[in-house]
């Protein structure tokens, strides 16, 4: 007996080496943990339980039978974050460069298919040549494999990605697919095809970093959702990120202690907006401001940073929030922003986290490259997202609502549950000046004659009265008094039930 009991302690030892200490050394002078160690910087102390430490491909091609590692390249199993179950995958650059093979897929797909049973996040952490060269379409079919389960649990469990390494040609599918990715700065790079083939075809000469590092991504495609310094951060961060979650789409998002007196008033918000209507102000501080100790959760922070998305807490209670930013492009929506929000709406309805809209917008950004590059379809989804959205919705308009623009950001009329506007607001179908322009074009050449038309627009639609009149605005609130007035807005809102009429899906102007 005690042979036996060696033994597995010895096959666990060899199997814990990975592919070897040159090739974990090699990893380490990159600035990259290993996939255990990642593992368990992500979970709490001592709670991961690993299944198929000892799978080994069946490959025989190229001398693979002489080349055989147990794990296959793939650390999987489940853990805690807090306290809550996840299940995990790590992939081992040391072992064959993380590549994946069929039986490494097999092992993504089983823990893939215990999280959608359990009801559990499924978090992977992606560092792998590819498919397995030496093992060509068995490959390919355990990708495609991986693939199906990504959109069967989509909107069942959350899916989060990290890229710490390369993630390249078809690989990329799977993350892609996944509600969040966070990305290594310098460390990870996303592609569909290398600089080398870019530089074959298209002539480009680009460096990976520059074709599909975190920066790109987070900043230029959208395609990740953070960048961060190394390993240790990104990990810490998805942590703080799966504490907002929901355990899976039939769950309660989790309540946390709180400490922040939900009727705190702010007295600086009064004097948040300027006397100028056209002088910007941070949005960010109102969020910071409204949520429970200040602590705002950035979702594509370097993306379409005309408007912001994340997550707070209110009484504990996670919340979505979705904010046009006066400070950039005006806050205007554009396709960026619109493709951004819409996203992330959509998220937070599949997970039911009430969503919080802030509203300062002067209308959609004109102009050719917005039109041709299709922002009608793309200003739509934001729009159908919200309409779709059955969660509790709670909008506050703090400056302007204009034009279409109003009606797209969680307006009543798309069954907005809470719409609150500040004294400040002006709801409006456009500005005072492009109305007067329009509607008194014979008077264009007086200028006191425009002078007068510009104030009486203003007076008429430059406040939130008219909106509140026709009970598109529920009450128009003290804006030193809006998180009290939100949180006991969301607090009303707990037992909420609303549901869209039955179909097989809808179809979202993609
Ligand atoms: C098998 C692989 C591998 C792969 C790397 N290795 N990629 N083995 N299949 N796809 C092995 C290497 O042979 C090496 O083994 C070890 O992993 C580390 O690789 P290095 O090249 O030494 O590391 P590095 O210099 O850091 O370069 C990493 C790399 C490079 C950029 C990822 O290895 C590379 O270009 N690999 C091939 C990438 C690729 O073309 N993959 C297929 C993509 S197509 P030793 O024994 O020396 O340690 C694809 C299709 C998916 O994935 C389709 C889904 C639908």
């Amino acid at each position: 007996m005690p042979d036996i009991l060696e033994e597995l302690e010895a096959r666990r030892d060899h199997a814990r080496e990975g592919g070897g200490q040159k090739r974990i050394d090699a990893q380490h002078a990159k600035g990259k943990l290993t996939a255990r160690e990642r593992i368990e910087v992500l979970l709490d102390e001592g709670s991961f339980e690993e299944f198929g430490m000892f799978v080994a491909h069946r490959s025989t091609d190229f001398g693979m039978e002489k080349q055989k590692y147990p794990g296959d390249g793939v650390i999987t199993g489940w853990g805690t974050i807090n306290g809550r179950m996840v299940y995990v995958f790590s992939q081992d650059f040391t072992v064959l460069g993380g590549s994946l093979s069929e039986t490494h897929a097999e092992k993504i797909c089983k823990v893939m298919d215990m999280a959608i049973k359990n009801g559990a996040p499924i978090i992977g952490l992606n560092d792998s040549g590819g498919a397995r060269i030496q093992e060509g379409v068995a490959a390919l079919g355990g990708y495609a494999e991986v693939f199906q389960r990504n959109i069967l649990a989509s909107g069942v469990i959350p899916q989060i990605s990290v890229i710490m390494g390369p993630c390249a040609g078809g690989a990329v599918y799977s993350p892609a697919i996944t509600d969040f990715i966070f990305m290594v700065k310098d460390s990870s790079y996303m592609f569909v095809t290398g600089p080398d083939v870019v530089k074959t075809v298209t002539n480009e000469i680009v460096t990976a970093e520059e074709l599909g590092g975190a920066s790109t991504h987070t900043s230029k495609s959208s395609v990740a959702d953070g960048a961060f310094e190394n390993d240790m951060e990104a990990l810490m961060e998805v942590r703080r990120l799966v504490d907002f979650l929901p355990l899976n789409n039939r769950k309660k998002p989790p309540v946390r202690p709180h400490f922040d007196d939900p009727d705190r008033i702010e007295d600086s918000l009064d004097t948040l907006v300027p006397e100028n209507p056209n002088m910007p102000y941070d949005m960010a501080e109102l969020i910071h401001k409204l949520a429970d100790e200040g602590d705002f959760y950035e979702i594509q922070k370097d993306y379409a940073k005309n408007i912001l998305t994340g997550f707070i807490r209110l009484e504990g209670r996670p919340i979505g929030v979705v904010a046009n930013q006066p400070m950039v492009l005006a806050g205007c929506l554009d396709i960026a922003a619109s493709r951004k929000a819409a996203r992330f709406v959509r998220f937070c309805d599949a997970f039911e986290i009430p969503v919080l809209t802030l509203v300062d917008v002067p209308g959609f950004l004109p102009g050719t490259a917005q039109e041709y590059n299709g922002i009608i379809k793309h200003g739509a989804k934001l729009l159908f997202a919200y309409g779709e959205a059955t969660v509790p919705k709670v909008t506050v308009i703090t400056r302007k609502a204009y034009g279409g623009a109003y009606d797209v950001m969680a307006s009543k009329h798309l069954r907005g549950d809470f719409n609150y506007a500040w004294p400040t607001a002006e709801i409006a179908v456009m500005g005072a000046k492009g109305a007067v322009e329009i509607i008194h074009r014979a008077d264009l050449g007086d200028a006191d004659k425009i002078a007068a038309h510009t104030k009486d627009y203003e007076d008429r639609f430059a406040n939130p009265f008219v909106a509140a009149e026709r009970g598109f605005i529920d009450e128009v609130i003290m804006p030193r008094n809006t998180r009290k007035r939100i949180a006991r807005a969301f607090a009303s809102l707990r037992s909420k039930e609303l549901a869209n009429p039955w179909k097989k899906h809808d179809n979202i102007p993609l």
